[in-house]
């Protein structure tokens, strides 16, 4: 009796175990079809999504006031949370082969730091922590330069400079 649970035990394990090998076999993989250059996903993806994090918190001054800025209400705060969402998975964009090849492993690193600090992001504006967000929001900016620092062509650094 207890011989035969063992044999029917041995016998699911295989079957789970090998049923998952199945599934993570490479002709499994969806057909990923990556249409956009690396300055095409910064331009329409990247960029515009880290400047709703960036300019969403901060200090105005003028010369008759200080004026701090942060997100005024629930909705406003889910505009900054779902930007940085939407940042973190620009990072594995980064990563994908084809835009990767002759640069790893620095530019593996920095786009799981944009990961990682676009998740704090999201956290810090999904518990609207204004303060925090500032902090972590500068943490994104600096792998944005540090990244550029290595790979973005001159002629592109200084337009980009310039817009600024
Ligand atoms: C893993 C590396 C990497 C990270 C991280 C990264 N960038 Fe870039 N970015 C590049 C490269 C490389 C280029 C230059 C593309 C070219 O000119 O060939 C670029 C170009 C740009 C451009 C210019 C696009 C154009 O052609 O006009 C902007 C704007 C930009 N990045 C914004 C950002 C911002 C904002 C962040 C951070 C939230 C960021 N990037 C993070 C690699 C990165």
């Amino acid at each position: 009796m207890n011989t035969l649970r063992v044999v029917l035990l041995i016998g699911l394990f295989m079957s789970i175990t090998f049923g998952y090998g199945q599934q993570r076999l490479p002709q499994s993989q969806p057909p990923f079809n990556p249409v956009a250059g690396v300055d095409e996903i910064m331009k329409s993806i990247v960029d515009p999504l880290a400047w709703t994090v960036f300019r969403s918190v901060g200090t105005i001054m003028t010369e008759q006031r200080i004026e701090e800025i942060a997100p005024k209400n629930d909705g406003e705060w889910e505009a900054v949370r779902s930007a940085a969402m939407g940042l973190a998975e620009g990072g594995n964009l980064l990563m994908f082969e084809s835009r990767t090849s002759d640069k790893e492993p620095d530019w593996i690193t920095m786009s799981q730091q944009l990961i990682r600090r676009s998740l704090d992001a999201a956290e810090a504006a999904k518990t609207k922590d204004a303060e925090k967000l500032l902090i972590v929001g500068g943490d994104v900016y600096e792998v944005c330069e540090s990244c550029h620092l290595l790979y973005m062509k001159f002629e592109t650094w200084q337009r980009w400079r310039w817009k600024r």
